[in-house]
Formats: C-alpha cells, sequence, structure tokens
C-alpha cells in the first residue's frame, strides 16, 4: 500500500483534500490525522472491520481499547448510557479539548473498540482539522495514537510515516501538534471520577472543576495492583536504546552528568534527553536531545517524543533522561518519561 500524504493548513484546512480523506475512511480505510495533543490513526468506528486495521497496522494488542472521537458533543448520546452530573462538567467545562472520559457504552459501539468492556472512551478533540475531519466522514473516528505499539506518539506526519508508512491509507500533515502529550483518560463510571492516563487536562484543571471528587489511579503512583486501563500494562513511549530516568526534588541534573561523563568516557555512546539548562552543561560526545526549559512543562510536553524519537537515526547504546517536577504537564511528562525508561529510575538528592 501506498501512503498518501496530504498537507493542509491547521487552521483553515483545505475542505477537497479532507473531503478526500474522510471518504477513506467512509470506506473502511485508516487516516491518520493531527489533532492538538498528537496525530492519532482513525478509522471508521462503527465498524469492526475498519476497526480491526488499527490493531493490525499499530501492532496492537486487541485488548487495549481505542478512543472514539467525535465532532460534536451532542453525539455522544448515540454512544453511552448516561453521562453523570461529574463528567457532564467536564464536558461541558474542557470539550472541545484534551480529555477523555470513559463512560458505559451502548450496544451502538462495537466491541472492537472497547476490547469487550462495557465502557468506551470519548473526545471531542480541539484541533479544527480533526473536527472538520469527522464532520465531513460523519461517523465517530477510533483512533489511537499513529505510532507502531510501545514506541513514542508522533507529533509531526513525518514521526507517522517513520512508523506506518505502506501500512495506513492517508496521513493528513498540519505540521506540528500543539500539546504533545495525549489527552487526559478520567474513568466518570464510578461515583468519584478516577485519572487513568495523566495527560493535556492537567490534575489541578481537573481540580479546579470537581474539588476534592478526583482520584488519581493508583496505578500511576507506583503502588502495585491490576491497572484499570488497559493501556497502563503495556511497554510504552520507548525510544530504540535503552532508557535511565534520573527525578528527585534535587541533584537531577548533577548524577545524571556525573554518570553521563564517566560511560562516554568508556567508548559507550551516550544521548542525553535533559532540559535547555542541563544541555549547555554537558560535555562534547554526548549526544542531545533538548526538551527545552525545566521550568516549562508545557514547553517539555510540546517537545517529548520528537526528543525520545531523535536517537532512533543517531543511534546510541543508552539513554539518560531529566525528569522535570511533577506540577501542571509535569505530571504526564514525568508518566511517560517512566514508561519510556521501562521504569529503570534512578532517585536523587537522596541523603546519605
Ligand atoms: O490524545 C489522545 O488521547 C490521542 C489522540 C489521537 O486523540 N489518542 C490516544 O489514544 O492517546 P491511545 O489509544 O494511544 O490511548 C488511549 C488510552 C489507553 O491508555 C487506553 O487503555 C485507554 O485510553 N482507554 C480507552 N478506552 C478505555 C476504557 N473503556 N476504559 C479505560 N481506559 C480506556
Ligand atoms: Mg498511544
Amino acid at each position: 500500500m501506498k501512503t498518501q500524504v496530504y498537507v493542509v493548513n491547521g487552521a483553515n484546512p483545505d475542505f477537497s483534500l479532507l473531503a478526500k480523506a474522510a471518504e477513506v475512511l467512509r470506506g473502511g480505510g485508516l487516516v491518520a490525522f493531527p489533532t492538538e495533543t498528537v496525530y492519532g490513526l482513525g478509522a471508521n468506528g462503527l465498524n469492526s472491520g475498519a476497526v480491526a486495521k488499527i490493531f493490525v497496522a499499530k501492532g496492537r494488542p486487541s485488548d487495549n481499547p481505542l478512543i472514539l472521537h467525535i465532532a460534536d458533543a451532542s453525539e455522544v448520546d448515540k454512544l453511552v448510557r448516561q453521562v453523570p452530573v461529574c463528567a457532564r462538567a467536564l464536558m461541558d467545562r474542557f470539550w472541545p479539548g484534551p480529555l477523555t472520559v470513559v463512560l458505559e457504552r451502548t450496544p451502538a459501539v462495537p466491541d472492537g473498540v472497547t476490547g469487550g468492556l462495557n465502557t468506551v472512551a470519548i473526545r471531542q478533540p480541539d484541533s479544527v482539522v480533526a473536527r472538520d475531519l469527522i464532520r465531513l466522514a460523519g461517523i465517530p473516528l477510533a483512533a489511537p495514537s499513529a505510532n507502531s505499539s510501545g514506541r513514542p506518539s508522533p507529533t509531526t506526519a513525518q514521526a507517522v510515516l517513520a512508523d506506518l508508512e505502506g501500512k495506513i491509507d492517508v496521513v493528513v500533515d498540519a505540521g506540528p501538534c500543539d500539546i504533545g502529550v495525549e489527552s487526559t483518560v478520567v474513568d466518570c463510571t464510578t461515583s468519584v471520577p478516577v485519572v487513568l492516563r495523566p495527560g493535556g487536562i492537567t490534575l489541578e484543571m481537573l481540580s479546579a472543576i470537581l474539588g476534592d471528587n478526583i482520584k488519581v489511579d493508583s496505578a500511576l503512583r507506583g503502588d502495585n495492583v491490576t491497572p484499570r486501563s488497559p493501556g497502563m500494562k503495556y511497554k510504552h513511549y520507548a525510544p530504540l536504546a535503552p532508557m535511565m530516568l534520573y527525578e528527585g526534588e534535587t541533584g537531577v541534573a548533577q548524577e545524571m552528568l556525573v554518570d553521563a561523563v564517566r560511560l562516554a568516557l568508556s567508548t559507550k555512546r551516550v544521548g542525553a534527553v535533559v532540559s535547555t539548562e542541563t544541555a549547555g552543561l554537558l560535555p562534547e560526545g554526548v549526544a542531545v536531545a533538548d526538551y527545552g526549559s525545566r521550568q516549562r512543562p508545557e514547553e517539555v510536553a510540546a517537545n517529548l517524543y520528537k526528543a525520545l524519537r531523535k536517537f532512533d537515526n543517531e543511534p546510541v547504546d543508552v539513554i539518560y533522561a531529566e525528569g522535570i517536577v511533577e506540577s501542571g504537564l509535569g505530571l504526564a511528562v514525568m508518566n511517560r518519561l517512566r514508561k519510556a525508561a521501562g521504569y529503570r529510575i534512578v532517585k536523587c538528592g537522596r541523603e546519605g
């Protein structure tokens, strides 16, 4: 299969190209498209055959359910049994935007989308291109991130092609995504909603609406329990070389620098995924992927996946990554870095 690339303007997309992409979707094909978070790999979310193709193209385990993307909030009514008050408050405030709500599904949602669960994840993206495409297709689009399973999510069409060229029909290219990490997934089927995946809507923003009536899944705090979101249990976001994450309140850059210099001296090729502040301190010989200022988590989020993919074409033996503070988007950034490192973590700044 030859993957077509349709280049459009993100703010004012060419409708004739989007209409062609919508036609491919209606015919059961696969179209990668930009959202404000990351690029998604879309298929007709009401057609089991089309949805099955997503799992093949990505090499995704079939029990990891997909998010349905809708153009207008009113479309949820066909897809879910009910919208609890909390969910409604979150949707009113954060849609369109990087919030995914998990609700009890109706039979309109195929099993292939939900991995057989009785719930479905839904979001209304903020991206104009995404919403125009969904509207033109006239169907909800099932769309996971448009990467091969286990790899960093794509924030550009080039990253989509690096993983999926020849495996999908079309990629709509509207340049880099704004936010750079995926949507926040909130399970709204329990009396207290639970954050299953931190993302573009921060915990602080959720608390501003729900007060104390919001929990973070214990699996995200490192407690060893069965994951509630099937996506939690798989290897994720991983660069090709093994990665080690340095994190802690203090001493992160210093401890990382010492280890990186030591390893670089021993003929190993070292890559570093670091802040601009730390990049300036690294010696020559260490390959650097700069994710921006650690003072600005939004900047780190926007650059994160590009930084994690940098060493795919510039082979290194090991990657050292610098953690940031877990406030605001920092929570989502650290969640992705820990997974990308396969939980190989060096805790810094400890006494003794
Ligand atoms: O920003 C995003 O959310 C991007 C863009 C393309 O919209 N999409 C995305 O999809 O990140 P994906 O498939 O890579 O991640 C979906 C997450 C997974 O962790 C999955 O396990 C969880 O949502 N999920 C989906 N349906 C669920 C359900 N019914 N119950 C619990 N978790 C669910
Ligand atoms: Mg994903």
